[in-house]
């Protein structure tokens, strides 16, 4: 066992995806940010007319979805989401695409999708993924399940720092709202709701630095491989 399947599931902002990234350097892993790519469905959702009234077409979406393609490229080392050939990793940070994703990951085909294509990008293995239904649905049988959770309180601050650091600026409050109203939809959906595998051991990094952090992933990781080597 050397290359291993790394799946990070939590609630909205609680450092997944910096935890993901941080993981997949130190091992030189594949990072893959699963809610990139529920995000980037939701941005061709607004841009193709499948949002009226502050409601998502299910039905018209599902019906050009063979026309969404996407696809990671790096750039500085760092994977980047494109939609249809065009780079959209900041566009799906901001704008509509926070309000509507939740919407766009319940709908049953675009979960059909994605899953398809997450799995297909893990066949060699050494990869991270984080998302919702990594541990539970997309790779049941990851060696390694994290689990992340934080207190309310410092997912708003770290959202509100990680937006204000790209120079897009959002009241506390806003941010707030959006995360309850995400993680509500997240958990109650009927397809693959965000749950902790049985299996999967809970980070609660409230309290952590990044660098503590990736201690405590790293020394779960090397314990694993130690136990499979003996
Ligand atoms: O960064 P943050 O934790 O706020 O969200 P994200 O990981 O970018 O995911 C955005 C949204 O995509 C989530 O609120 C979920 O609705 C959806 N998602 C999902 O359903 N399944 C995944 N594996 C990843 C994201």
């Amino acid at each position: 066992m050397s290359e291993i399947i790394i799946a990070i599931d939590g609630y909205s902002a609680c450092g997944k995806s910096t935890l993901a990234k941080q993981v997949a350097e130190h091992f030189g892993y594949l990072f893959i940010d699963s809610g990139a790519m529920y995000r980037a469905v939701t941005l061709f959702a607004l841009q193709n007319g499948c949002v009226i009234d502050g409601k998502v077409n299910e039905k018209a979406l599902v019906e050009c979805l063979s026309d969404v393609h996407l696809e990671f490229k790096k750039e500085a080392g760092i994977p980047r989401i494109h939609l249809n050939g065009l780079d959209v990793e900041d566009e799906i940070r901001k704008g509509q695409v926070p309000n509507f994703v939740s919407q766009v990951s319940a709908i049953k085909e675009v979960r059909e999708k994605l899953v398809n294509e997450q799995r297909a990008m893990a066949t060699l293995g050494g990869v991270v993924m984080d998302g919702r239904d990594i541990g539970t649905v997309v790779f049941p049988n990851a060696a390694l399940k994290i689990f992340v959770t934080a207190s309310l309180e410092i997912r708003i601050e770290r959202r509100f720092q990680e937006l204000k650091a790209k120079g897009i600026v959002v009241e506390k409050s806003e941010i707030a709202k959006n995360l309850n109203e995400r993680d509500y939809i997240d958990t109650t959906r009927i397809e693959s709701p965000l749950r902790q595998a049985p299996d999967a051991i809970i980070l609660d990094n409230t309290q952590l630095t990044k660098e503590e952090q990736l201690n405590w992933v790293v020394t779960h990781v090397k314990s694993l491989l130690n136990k499979n080597l003996s």
